[in-house]
Parts: C-alpha cells; sequence; structure tokens
C-alpha cells in the first residue's frame, strides 16, 4: 500500500508573492537564493544572542524548542554521525545526506559549506540550528511543492515578517506573508529522500486535513497567539495577537496529553465467566492538523493497550482483533518479531540480527504507524533507506479508528463489576533501538496520551 497524499495543486502562487516582499519604508527586499551549500558564510547571519537582546521573551521561548536545538539534540547527533554520515560515505545512492540532512538541521552550516559539520562539542555554529536568522531570511521556496529546504533565502538587514507597519532600530523589516503560510513550514517538514519516497509529510498531511481546507495553518497551533510587544525595551509596540514561539510538538509531554482520545463500548453490560463481550474502541486525534504520529513517524510508536480488572483485582489483557487488512501484522505488536536489520549493515556490524520490532510494546496491542521499508523490505527506522512503506494506518485528523476486542470471559474472573480499561502511549523512539544506539533514556519513554474506563457486571 502507498502513502495517502494527494499531488499538490500550485502553492505557486503563494512562491511569486512572496518572492518580492515589500521593505518597510517602501522598496523591494531581495528575493533571496535558492538554498545551495557554500552560498552565504557564517557570518552573513547575526546570532540567536544578538535577537535575544532585544526580543527576549521571544527567544527564551524558542531556546525551549526542538527548533533551537536541530543538531545539538543527542539523538540527532547519534544518528548523523553514527548512521547517516558512514552510510552516505559508503552508499552511493544515500550519498546525498551528507549534506542534506543539514539543509533542514544545520541551516548556517549547510550554507556555509561547513559539511560535515563538526562536531557538537566544538561549538561551531552548525550548534545554532534552525536559528532565528534562519526563518527570518526565508523569502520564498522554488518549485510548486514545499521540501527538501527549497526556500529562498536572503540575508542581510532585512528581517522577513508579516506584520506590516512595525520598526525596528537594528534591523529593516520585509513584509512577507509567506511566513504565515504552512508552505513556509513545509520547505523542512516535508522530506522526499533519495528513493523518491515522502519519509516526512507533515505538510502535506495538512494539505488534505479538514484544518488545511479550512486554512487553519500550523502557525495557529504551534505558535499560538497572546498579548505582547516583541521588543518592550527597544520602541516595540504591543499587540493583541503576538505570535509566540515554543513550537511545541512531541518532545512536550502537555501537547502529547489529550492530543487523542479514545472511547470504549463493552457490550453486553452484563455476562457470566464463559460468556464472549465485545469490547469497542475508538481513538480519535482530536488536536494535531496531522497525521498522529507524523513528521519522524519511523521513530514514533503510538499503541492501544487494552484491560480488564476484575473485582478482586486480577488483570485481564485484551488482544485487539484483526481486520485483515494487507500488511497488518506490522499493526499489532508482536515480541520476539526482528526489524532494523540495515542498522547492522550501515555501522558495518557482522551477524547483527536485528532488534525488537515494537520495542516493550505488551503483544497483541495495536500499534499505529506507518512502517518504513528498507531496500531489502525490512522495517527501517533510517528514514533516508525508506524504499517503499507497509499501510499507513496512523491518526488522521478528527476522525475515528474503530478496533474491537472479543473477549471470552475466563472461569476464574471474579463476580462483580469488571472495570474495562484503555490506554493509548506514546513513545519518541522504539525502545529496542534507543537501547542498542545508547540513546537518553528519554527519547524512548512512554507518555500516556489518553485514558477511559469503561464497566461492566459479572454475574456467577
Ligand atoms: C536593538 C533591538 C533589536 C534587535 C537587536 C533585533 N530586533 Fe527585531 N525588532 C525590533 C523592534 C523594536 C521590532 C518591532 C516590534 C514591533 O513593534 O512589533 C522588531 C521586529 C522584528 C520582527 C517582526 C517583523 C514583522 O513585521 O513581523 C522580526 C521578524 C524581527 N524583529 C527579527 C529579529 C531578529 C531575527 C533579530 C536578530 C538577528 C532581531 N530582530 C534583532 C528590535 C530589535
Ligand atoms: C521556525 C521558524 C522561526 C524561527 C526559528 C523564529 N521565528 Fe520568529 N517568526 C516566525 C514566523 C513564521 C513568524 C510569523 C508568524 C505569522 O505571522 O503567522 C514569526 C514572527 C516573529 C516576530 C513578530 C511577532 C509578532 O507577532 O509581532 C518576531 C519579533 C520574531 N518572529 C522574532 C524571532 C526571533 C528573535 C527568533 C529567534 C529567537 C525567531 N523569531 C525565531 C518563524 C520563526
Ligand atoms: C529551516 C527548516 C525548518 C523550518 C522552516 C521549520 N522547521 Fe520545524 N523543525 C525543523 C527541524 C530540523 C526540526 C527537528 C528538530 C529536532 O528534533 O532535531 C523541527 C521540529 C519542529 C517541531 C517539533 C517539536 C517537537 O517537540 O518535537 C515543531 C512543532 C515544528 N518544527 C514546527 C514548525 C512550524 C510550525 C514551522 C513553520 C512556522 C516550522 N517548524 C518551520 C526544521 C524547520
Ligand atoms: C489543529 C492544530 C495543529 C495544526 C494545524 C498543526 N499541528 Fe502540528 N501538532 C499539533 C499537536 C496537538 C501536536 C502534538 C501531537 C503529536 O505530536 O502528533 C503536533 C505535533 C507536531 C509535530 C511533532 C511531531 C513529532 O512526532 O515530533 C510537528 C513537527 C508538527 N506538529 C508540525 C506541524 C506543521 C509543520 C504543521 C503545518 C503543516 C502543523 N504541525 C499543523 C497540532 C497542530
Ligand atoms: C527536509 C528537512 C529534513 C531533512 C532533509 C532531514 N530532517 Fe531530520 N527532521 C526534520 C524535522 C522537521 C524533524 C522533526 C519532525 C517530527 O518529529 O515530526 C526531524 C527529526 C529528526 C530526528 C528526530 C528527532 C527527535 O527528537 O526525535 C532525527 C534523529 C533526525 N531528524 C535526523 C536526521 C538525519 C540523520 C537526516 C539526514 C539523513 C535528517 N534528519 C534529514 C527535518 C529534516
Amino acid at each position: 500500500m502507498r502513502r495517502r497524499i494527494g499531488i499538490l495543486a500550485a502553492v505557486a502562487a503563494v512562491a511569486a508573492l512572496a518572492a518580492f516582499p515589500l521593505l518597510a519604508g517602501g522598496g523591494k527586499a531581495p528575493a533571496g537564493k535558492p538554498a545551495a551549500t557554500g552560498i552565504f558564510p557564517y557570518d552573513k547571519f547575526e546570532d540567536d544572542a544578538t535577537c535575544a537582546g532585544c526580543h527576549e521573551e521571544i527567544a527564551a521561548q524558542h531556546a525551549r524548542g526542538m527548533m533551537a536545538k536541530s543538531y545539538v539534540h543527542g539523538w540527532d547527533e547519534v544518528e548523523y554521525f553514527k548512521l547517516a554520515l558512514p552510510h552516505a560515505l559508503k552508499e552511493e545512492k544515500v550519498a546525498g545526506v551528507k549534506a542534506g540532512c543539514m539543509g533542514c538541521h544545520a541551516p548556517l552550516a549547510f550554507l556555509a559549506g561547513d559539511i560535515p559539520p563538526k562536531p557538537v562539542a566544538e561549538k561551531t555554529r552548525a550548534n545554532d540550528g534552525v536559528a532565528c536568522t534562519v526563518c527570518h531570511s526565508i523569502t520564498g521556496f522554488s518549485g510548486d511543492t514545499p521540501f527538501n529546504f527549497n526556500w529562498t533565502i536572503a540575508p542581510g538587514d532585512a528581517m522577513q515578517g508579516t506584520r506590516s507597519g512595525v520598526k525596528s532600530p537594528h534591523h529593516g523589516i520585509a513584509v512577507n506573508p509567506f511566513l504565515g503560510t504552512a508552505e513556509f513550514c513545509g520547505t523542512c517538514h516535508n522530506e522526499k529522500d533519495p528513493w523518491g519516497q515522502w519519509v516526512k509529510a507533515t505538510h502535506l498531511e495538512w494539505k488534505e486535513s479538514p484544518y488545511g481546507r479550512k486554512g487553519i495553518v500550523c502557525q495557529d497551533c504551534h505558535m499560538t497567539r497572546a498579548e505582547g510587544n516583541p521588543a518592550p525595551d527597544a520602541g516595540g509596540a504591543m499587540h493583541a495577537d503576538m505570535r509566540t514561539h515554543l513550537f511545541f510538538g512531541a518532545h512536550t509531554k502537555a501537547r502529547l496529553e489529550g492530543a487523542v482520545e479514545v472511547e470504549l463500548v463493552p457490550a453486553p453490560a452484563t455476562a457470566r465467566p464463559g460468556d464472549t463481550i465485545i469490547v469497542q474502541a475508538n481513538v480519535i486525534n482530536q488536536k494535531a492538523g496531522h497525521m498522529i504520529p507524523t513528521g519522524s513517524a519511523e521513530e514514533r510508536v503510538v499503541w492501544l493497550h487494552v484491560e480488564a480488572i476484575d473485582s478482586e483485582g486480577k488483570v485481564f489483557h485484551l488482544p485487539v482483533d484483526r481486520k485483515g487488512f494487507e500488511g497488518e501484522d506490522y499493526t499489532i505488536s508482536s515480541p520476539g518479531t526482528l526489524a532494523y536489520q540495515d542498522l547492522g549493515e550501515i555501522m558495518g556490524l557482522a551477524d547483527f540480527k536485528g532488534l525488537e520490532r515494537d520495542g516493550d510494546v505488551p503483544a497483541g496491542d495495536r500499534i499505529y504507524r506507518l512502517p518504513y521499508l528498507d531496500p531489502q523490505g525490512r522495517m527501517t527506522v533510517a528514514q533516508w533507506n525508506t524504499k517503499s512503506f507497509g499501510p499507513d494506518y496512523r491518526l488522521p485528523p478528527l476522525t475515528a479508528v474503530p478496533e474491537t476486542f472479543t473477549w471470552k470471559l475466563p472461569k476464574n474472573v471474579a463476580p462483580g463489576p469488571v472495570t474495562i480499561r484503555a490506554t493509548v502511549w506514546y513513545s519518541k523512539l522504539v525502545s529496542s533501538v534507543a537501547r542498542f544506539l545508547e540513546v537518553p533514556e528519554d527519547e524512548a519513554r512512554p507518555v500516556k496520551m489518553a485514558e477511559t474506563v469503561a464497566t461492566i457486571t459479572v454475574g456467577d
């Protein structure tokens, strides 16, 4: 099965509009050069500390988010230096990721031609990640679909922004509606790998969603408006709708909690040992404007765990019923099933058998995922090594995904009330991979997204 992604209609109109932003005080800002490695030295970009001098609050918010850490974050460093870079150096097909990863993760190093960048400990400006001046120098994008950092960029005096009528003592302002569009984010949040696969498609998913159709953009959820002055001590004005820069996502527990809801209906409501009940569960992506999981879906594990607890506290685990679609095995946890064998080949390990495909997810639980398959058809977390996909069984926005659990009440279930509990969990990285690569434990720690209970009564 292929990903359900339609071809994008011409977003070129937006690009054309953005190509010549107006400079505050009249005149046109430069259109910007298409992103390429080696075109701008580091010193063309002021650093975040300079911006923080006046934009203190925005800088503090940005520093907490993952985009400020897109190069220094431990797991990113491991994946680039232990896997992607060595793979690129020995395998012609994926050679492009040596620089390509940095187009999104360390744009300043990419633009400066400092490739591969120095390790984090050497504190070069690669460490700045998606810095203030990266986003605020982007003028538009080339082509008709935003992906693989196909932005155009014009570093220099003018900061690109969406608000007209404001002035800065430090820099010019180019009023550019492009920054208010989802396509702006899509330039880095859609990724096509060397095999031509959409290994990240957050913007494309959004485009097809009810939010995309209504024009509720990424910024509306990830840069929520708040009353404030962006530069209170430098002559800035108060706005009722200042854009925050928190960019919370899967690394923020509070963002994950409640993003999904789960409903439970067991029937019949009373039963005896030996009878069969059917528990229906609906899992709903209530809050995200794209699939859950989205983006780095190759690493994420989202699963539904259902159990029954009788009046004596005995716990019975209910495995999910099969629906019978092609590739369904990938979506039901099966401890002992191995995957990720390509890690062994990339790292040059003889006799590497692979790692547990589903990490610590209990046997029989439903997993909402998109399996990324390597050229040999095995599941991979190396998104750049993806030649095809298994079934897309993730949670689309505002859509209930139904499951059933058929449970034959065992002889030893105690009479009285039985609580059925459904829990949806999210782990950013398959735990088996995290342990193997010695990635900080927090990356794999499960977060509870949703929980609900229902009761049946067991008669004797
Ligand atoms: C000396 C103070 C000062 C410094 C340093 C400074 N700015 Fe500003 N900037 C301002 C003021 C004042 C405004 C206007 C704010 C307002 O009234 O809304 C502003 C506005 C902006 C805007 C909004 C433009 C719009 O129309 O939406 C952006 C974007 C911006 N600055 C980015 C930056 C970045 C990036 C840096 C670091 C390279 C930076 N600024 C450094 C003072 C400063
Ligand atoms: C990932 C890209 C990105 C990064 C990184 C980023 N910004 Fe922004 N910023 C935006 C976008 C997009 C907007 C406008 C959103 C809109 O209007 O819809 C914006 C708006 C602003 C504004 C205007 C706020 C307002 O509502 O008046 C200022 C000032 C600003 N940014 C400064 C900064 C500074 C300083 C940094 C670094 C500390 C920074 N930005 C980092 C994308 C970014
Ligand atoms: C220049 C490239 C670039 C642009 C433009 C960009 N992003 Fe990102 N974004 C990244 C990278 C790289 C990461 C991954 C950071 C990491 O975990 O290493 C990321 C991560 C994120 C996250 C994940 C946070 C988390 O906790 O997991 C959110 C949310 C996000 N971006 C939102 C946005 C939005 C909204 C926009 C548009 C306003 C945007 N980004 C524009 C490169 C970009
Ligand atoms: C209706 C609100 C909404 C809209 C619109 C929206 N998001 Fe999100 N986004 C969320 C929520 C809620 C989460 C947290 C749940 C999750 O991680 O999937 C999230 C998570 C994310 C993450 C983290 C995913 C991960 O696994 O690390 C990224 C990146 C992201 N969004 C980017 C975007 C981009 C880019 C757009 C626009 C193309 C966008 N979002 C549009 C609400 C929204
Ligand atoms: C087109 C832009 C783009 C390219 C190219 C890209 N990434 Fe990313 N990367 C992102 C974004 C955006 C995210 C956050 C997405 C999300 O979590 O939804 C991300 C997330 C990640 C994460 C997970 C971070 C986390 O905290 O879970 C790792 C690791 C990573 N990238 C490594 C790489 C490597 C290695 C390469 C090159 C093979 C690469 N990336 C190429 C944009 C990109």
